[in-house]
């Protein structure tokens, strides 16, 4: 059986698509004998410069991650063909959702979408909802950033309800560690293992799979 594809999907810029991709990847190759791959469909190609410091860092052995890159009229294939191979497959998509990109969530088993606790963002979230539906995809939004400010981010719950959209119970703080770790090759689970934020990636993980 192929392994399962997640599309961390999110057209709004800036939402922490890269960041969710490389945390959860991290948190899943973690497992002994689980193989996990990272795919980048964004042209900017943050998550190849994350590989390339990881590989630089802890040696081109160490990663515990297969890194492709593909542009959005090949990301499926390429997908596919990883889910050939690997356990699970986490595909980094670009923001501006162009009708080649849209086109990689064919693929996908579930679509994560971070989203920051704001109406704003909230609203921007809408096409990438679109989107998914369009494809019969599933969609997890998975709320990121959150302040520690807890009255906004319950409202917001409340409200992303209203969509009959799935909400993930767990969720990333606001937290510098998430962007300090990155720039090394790592995430938190490597750079601060016993931290809050670490906790916060490892329940992320763990739900994303259930919910697979
Ligand atoms: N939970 C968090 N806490 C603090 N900073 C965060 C968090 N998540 C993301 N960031 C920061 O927000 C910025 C955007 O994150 P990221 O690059 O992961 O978003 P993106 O959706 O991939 O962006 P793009 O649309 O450009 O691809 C980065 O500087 C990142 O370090
Ligand atoms: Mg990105």
């Amino acid at each position: 059986m192929p392994g399962k594809i997640i599309n961390i999907a999110q057209q709004k810029g800036g939402a922490g698509k890269t960041t969710m991709v490389t945390h959860l990847a991290v948190a899943w190759a973690q497992k002994r004998g689980r193989s996990v791959a990272v795919l980048d469909v964004d042209p900017q190609g943050s998550l190849g410069v994350w590989y390339e410091a990881r590989e630089h860092y802890l040696g081109e052995e160490n990663t515990n991650l297969t890194f492709r890159r593909a542009n959005g009229a090949r990301a499926m294939a390429e997908a596919q063909a990883l889910a050939k191979e690997h356990d699970l497959v986490v595909v980094d998509m670009p923001p501006h959702g162009t009708t080649s990109a849209n086109a990689a969530i064919r693929a996908a088993d579930l679509v994560v979408a971070p989203v920051q606790p704001t109406p704003l963002d909230f609203w921007a979230t809408m096409p990438t909802l679109e989107v998914a539906a369009a494809e019969k995809k599933p969609v997890l939004l998975v709320l990121n950033r959150v302040p520690p400010r807890a009255l906004l981010t319950a409202t917001m719950i409340t409200r992303l309800g209203q969509y009959k959209v799935r909400v993930a119970k767990s969720y990333l703080g606001n937290r510098v560690a998430y962007a300090e770790s990155i720039g090394g090759g790592r995430t938190v689970l490597e750079t601060k293992p016993s931290s809050v934020a670490a906790d916060e990636v490892r329940q992320l993980a763990a739900e994303v799979l259930r919910r697979l």
